[in-house]
Formats: structure tokens, C-alpha cells, sequence
């Protein structure tokens, strides 16, 4: 087939007179094949054809049927620390990828509007316009109370859904703030598409904002990602305290810890070692730390340059194996 015959979707929209809207969902759900991911996913001329005529491609041609056929799961993890750059954007894409691999539905959600999620799994945030954004979804909640995250979900190169940010994010902190049960708005956003996935991933800002909050409020569980550093280690104990602040001010009394990561670790270095220790001596009779730690590694640094998960960017390699782990013993009580 010629070369020439692959459109973009926009352009396909232009060409066959439909709106860009109505071909990028049957992209996104499957009734129309792509080819490439993310912005630069393209579509046979074909195939529009076929999508406009029968509403969806001849069989042979179909989207793979979902992997998993038991019901999602629907559960919602906050990945969260108030301290930054401790590895909760690196945790998110990384374990969010690692169960897709193991078959689950998986739909991650950038509420950090420096936007570190959405392109460290290959999307351009500047690219987008604002209602292909969280910015866009709140923005409708909190002017028309209204819920429409299906326009904004998109399949990130990364090979997971997401939920993508801009930058325009950080004008919401206001809006929440003035919004009655603001608490509240991001739960309102998810409800009608979490109970389509098995898990849904939150990336969340270094703050103790509106939108840290609204995670804490929408999630079932939380993963606290430390360095093991004295400074990260204080931080646990802030964010500890959040969470029961959450539960007790009856925002979200179910709240539960999911785990402790332990990341960035050196294990050359003696000041690591003790500070892995006192995590594990100090918490662990009270919280569960995750038995896989994630150790320093170049690789998954570099993957995060390159916009990759570091299972794409280095599969074998000792990043791509912890997450693997990790998402192992995350997944073994569900399994
Ligand atoms: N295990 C690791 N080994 C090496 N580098 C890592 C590792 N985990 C994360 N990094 C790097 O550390 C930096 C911070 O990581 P990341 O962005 O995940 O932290 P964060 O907690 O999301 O930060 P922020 O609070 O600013 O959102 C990034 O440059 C990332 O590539
Ligand atoms: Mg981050």
C-alpha cells in the first residue's frame, strides 16, 4: 500500500468532512486501526472509509480484544510525597507500564502541571490544546458541572492511557479553591471511567495543594515513593500524617497506605544503607514498605530524557526488572 494513503487523523477529519473529535475516539476505543502512537498516530484512508460506512473495521482488521476479560478492578492509587524528586512521576509511568504488561487496564493521570508524567510517556504537553487536558476536564466540572474525560484520555506512546497535563494546570488552584466541595472534583471527574480500568495511576505535585488533595480524596490507596535520605525520610512521616488527616476529616475515611517505595537507591553507599535500615526498623511494624526497592540506575534517568518508560528504553536492564517486581507485589493480592 502506498505510503500516501496514511493520514493523520486531523487530516483525515478535514479530507472526509468529520469532526476530529468522532475519529480520534474510534482511535482511541479501537473501531478505527492507527499505526504510530501518541500525536503522530496515523490512519489508513481505507480504514476511515470502512469506520465511515460500517462503523467500525472489517473483522481481521479489529483492535485485539482487551487482555483481561475478568471485570476492572477500578482501583485508584495516588502516587504522593510532599517532598520533590523523589521518583513518584518515575513510579508512576514505570509501574503504570510494568502492569500493562501483566495484562491489567491501566490509565495514568498527570495532576502535576510541570506536566513531568504526560512527557516522560511521549506526549508533548505544549502540543495540546487545553481541553485535551486534566486543565480542560476541571475547567468543565467547575464552570458546568460537567464530566467528559473520554475526550481527553488519550493511548500515550508509552502504551498506556493517561490522562495528560499542561502547564495551564497550575491556573486551577484558584478555581478549586473558590469550587464548593472542591475535595471532591477530581473524584467527580474519574467516577465514570475508573470502573473501566483495573488500576488508575495519579501522579501528584510536590505540594500540599487543592490538587494533592482532590488525589488523596479520589484515591483507595496511596504509594509513598522516598529517597533514602534524611530530608525524604521526614517528608514520610508529612505525608503520613496527611493521610490521616484525610481519614479523619472523613474526606476519604477509607484511605488506605499501599506501600513504601524505597527509590533511588545506592547500595554502595553507607548512608543509604542506614537510612534503609531506619526506615525499615521505624516504620515497618506500623506500614508496609515494598520488599522491591528501586535502585539508582542512569537508565532510568536517561529513559525519562527520552520520554520512555524504562521498560521500552532498557528492558533487561536492572530499572526495568525492579518494576517489574514491583508491580509483581502489587498485583499479587489482586491475583
Ligand atoms: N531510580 C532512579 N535512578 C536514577 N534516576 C532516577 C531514579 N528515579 C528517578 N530518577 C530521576 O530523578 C529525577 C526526579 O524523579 P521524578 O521526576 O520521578 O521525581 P518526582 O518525585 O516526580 O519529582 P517532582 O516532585 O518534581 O514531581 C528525574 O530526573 C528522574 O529521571
Ligand atoms: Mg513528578
Amino acid at each position: 500500500m502506498a505510503a500516501d494513503d496514511l493520514l493523520t487523523l486531523k487530516a483525515a477529519a478535514e479530507q472526509y468532512s468529520v469532526t476530529y473529535d468522532r475519529l480520534r475516539r474510534a482511535a482511541w476505543d479501537g473501531r478505527l486501526p492507527t499505526e504510530g502512537t501518541g500525536h503522530a498516530r496515523l490512519v489508513r484512508s481505507e480504514h476511515v472509509e470502512t469506520f465511515l460506512r460500517e462503523g467500525r473495521v472489517v473483522p481481521g482488521r479489529e483492535a485485539p480484544p482487551p487482555k483481561r476479560t475478568a471485570p476492572p478492578l477500578g482501583k485508584i492509587i495516588a502516587v504522593a510525597l510532599l517532598k520533590g524528586g523523589t521518583g513518584k512521576t518515575t513510579s508512576t509511568l514505570n509501574l503504570g507500564v510494568a502492569l500493562g504488561q501483566r495484562g491489567y487496564r491501566v490509565l495514568l493521570v498527570d495532576t502535576d502541571h510541570q506536566c513531568s508524567l504526560t512527557s516522560a510517556a511521549g506526549l508533548n504537553p505544549a502540543e495540546l490544546a487545553p481541553e485535551q487536558t486534566l486543565f480542560g476536564a476541571i475547567q468543565l466540572w467547575t464552570t458546568q458541572l460537567r464530566e467528559d474525560l473520554h475526550n481527553v484520555i488519550q493511548t500515550s506512546p508509552a502504551g498506556v492511557d493517561i490522562v495528560p497535563a499542561s502547564i495551564r494546570l497550575s491556573l486551577t488552584e484558584r478555581a478549586l479553591h473558590l469550587q464548593n466541595r472542591r475535595e471532591y472534583v477530581l473524584q467527580s471527574i474519574l467516577a465514570p471511567v475508573a470502573p473501566q480500568y483495573d488500576i488508575v495511576l495519579i501522579d501528584t505535585q510536590p505540594a500540599s495543594s487543592n490538587l494533592v488533595h482532590n488525589a488523596l480524596v479520589a484515591a483507595h490507596e496511596v504509594i509513598i515513593p522516598v529517597e533514602p535520605e534524611q530530608l525524604a525520610v521526614e517528608s514520610l512521616g508529612l505525608m503520613l500524617d496527611q493521610i490521616d488527616e484525610v481519614r479523619r476529616s472523613r474526606l476519604n475515611p477509607h484511605l488506605k497506605l499501599c506501600g513504601v517505595l524505597v527509590t533511588q537507591v545506592d547500595v554502595r553507599m553507607t548512608l543509604h544503607r542506614d537510612l534503609l535500615s531506619e526506615i525499615r526498623e521505624q516504620f515497618s511494624s506500623d506500614l508496609p514498605v515494598f520488599n522491591t526497592v528501586i535502585r539508582r540506575s542512569s537508565k532510568i534517568a536517561e529513559s525519562q530524557a527520552r520520554h520512555q518508560s524504562v521498560l521500552q528504553y532498557d528492558p533487561k536492564g536492572s530499572g526495568a526488572t525492579a518494576y517489574r517486581a514491583l508491580a509483581e507485589e502489587i498485583s499479587r493480592e489482586w491475583e
